[in-house]
């Protein structure tokens, strides 16, 4: 049985990548810009229904469902040339709204009166399913509306649909040059849904995104466009095993209880290598892609989707590398040798963890130079720097009270504040925790008081 998956994009951010998403789902499938099949006499083999339902003419269309507190975005995309692909039942936007003011307590506080309306596309796009798999979350977590009325969406649908995975592709901010002064209230804010409602999160950082962008098309400052670019191919390339089946991780479940042993330290990070003029502009050109260059590639940390600096201590909890391309089966045992022999990833000392090589299935509808690419998804201590940066980021604005007047007005968001910090802290130590050998009798600080009392 197939397994599905419904897709909500919300916020400025959200809809931009989801956009993208969209547009290079469309080039992996063979589907148009009107959602019509381009060539019906190529067999792809592929499960267009995990993200694209049918209608009666045929059409494929994305079971997305695009909501934003101001028009502009979802605009953009109407009057695109992939305007026609998308159900325009399940868009969501305040036609005169000015958004949610780089305001979580506002996105937030929108949910409480748009949720019934965006509720109701959710059910009926889950009804409309046969298998529904999981939910796939894209925004920011630094403005208003992704970071909100985001963290508002999150929690009633943990609430409605318990049994369904939810899978955010959560796009934190530049911490170097961020363009919302108060990103660190609403990232922490974000955070703790992330912690609390999501079974799994890609982390994908502005700074490392741009970096990427700049340093594979050779530009200083890179667009929007260019690095959701980037993002699409990471969100397709997540789900590429689901929808190109081959053997292994052919749904969500088995690749996120793989990837997240223990449930707390589910934020995962991202390398793509290499990119090709057919997923970012002209990128610049690698001459030799066997399995082990792609590989070594994917584990330097200069192509990770995060920033942060990396601790002599910081090691795998777990790490998947899905290879597309020609690959004889029997260079993957070499492959991993050479990982094993050359010490080049090294992981947690409480489990057995190893390297994993999985040989997915190329898309038949798009041609691409490069013999081998890959993505590895991997959860990394590594991640630990970005929630400690978010922490000091928030001490330092809260303890100056800064423009804090804009979200007392919302009732007990000092209490929130004060748990959301808890729980990012409590985050943060745990990823640390990972990296000793008796990480298993660890225990929260709450759990230390339960198991007092
Ligand atoms: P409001 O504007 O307050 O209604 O909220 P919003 O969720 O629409 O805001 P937005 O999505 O613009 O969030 C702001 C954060 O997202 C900042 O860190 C921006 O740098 C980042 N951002 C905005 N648009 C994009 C985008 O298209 N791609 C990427 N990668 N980041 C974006």
């Amino acid at each position: 049985m197939p397994r599905e998956f419904v897709t909500l994009q919300v916020g400025q951010c959200g809809n931009q990548m989801g956009s993208a998403f969209w547009q290079r789902l469309c080039m992996e499938h063979g589907i148009d810009k009107d959602g019509i099949l381009e060539d019906p006499s190529i067999d792809g083999e592929d499960r267009k229904n995990a993200f694209f339902y049918q209608a009666d003419d045929d059409r494929y269309v994305p079971r997305a469902i695009l909501v934003d507190t101001e028009p502009r975005v979802i605009n953009n995309i109407l009057a695109s040339p992939f305007a026609r692909l998308y159900n325009t039942e399940n868009i969501f936007m305040s036609k005169d709204g000015g958004g949610a003011g780089n305001n979580w307590a506002q996105g937030y506080s929108i949910g409480e009166h748009v949720y019934e309306e965006i509720m109701e596309m959710i059910d009926r796009e889950t009804e409309g399913s046969d298998s529904l798999e999981a939910f796939m979350f894209l925004h920011s977590i630094a403005g208003g509306t992704g970071s909100g009325l985001g963290s508002f969406l999150l929690e009633r649908l943990t609430d409605r649909f318990p049994k369904k995975l939810i899978q955010t592709y959560s796009v934190f901010p530049n911490s170097q040059e961020g363009d919302v002064v108060v990103q660190p209230y609403n990232s922490i804010l974000a955070l703790k849904r992330l912690v609390t409602n999501a079974d799994s999160v890609i982390v994908l950082d502005n700074a490392a995104l741009s970096r990427i962008a700049g340093d594979t098309l050779h530009i200083q400052t890179p667009s929007f466009d260019q690095t959701n670019q980037l993002a699409a191919t990471i969100v397709a390339s997540s789900t590429q095993t689901m929808r190109f089946p081959r053997a292994m991780f052919t749904d969500l479940t088995s690749l996120v209880s793989s990837l997240i042993p223990t449930p707390r330290c589910h934020f995962l990070t991202t390398s793509y290598t290499p990119f090709s003029s057919d997923q970012i502009g002209e990128a610049k050109s690698i001459r030799r892609t066997t399995l082990l260059d792609v590989v070594r590639r994917l584990l330097q940390p200069r192509n990770r989707m995060v920033s942060a600096p990396i601790s002599k201590s910081a090691c795998f909890i777990s790490n998947i590398s899905i290879i597309q391309g020609d690959v004889d089966p029997t260079e993957v045992h070499q492959c991993l040798l050479r990982i094993r022999d050359r010490q080049l990833a090294n992981f947690i000392p409480w489990g057995p963890s190893s390297p994993q090589i999985v040989l997915g299935r190329r898309s038949p509808y798009i041609h691409t130079s490069h013999r081998v690419s890959g993505m590895m998804i991997a959860n990394h201590t590594a991640i630990t720097p970005i929630f400690k940066r978010m922490l000091d980021q928030f001490d330092r604005l809260s303890k100056r009270n800064a423009f804090m007047e804009q979200y007392k007005k919302f009732d007990d968001i000092m209490t929130e504040f004060d748990d959301a910090r808890a729980i990012c802290d409590d985050l943060q130590k745990e990823y640390k925790a990972c990296e000793s050998a008796d990480y298993a009798s660890y225990r929260t600080p709450a759990e230390e008081v339960q198991a007092v009392a």
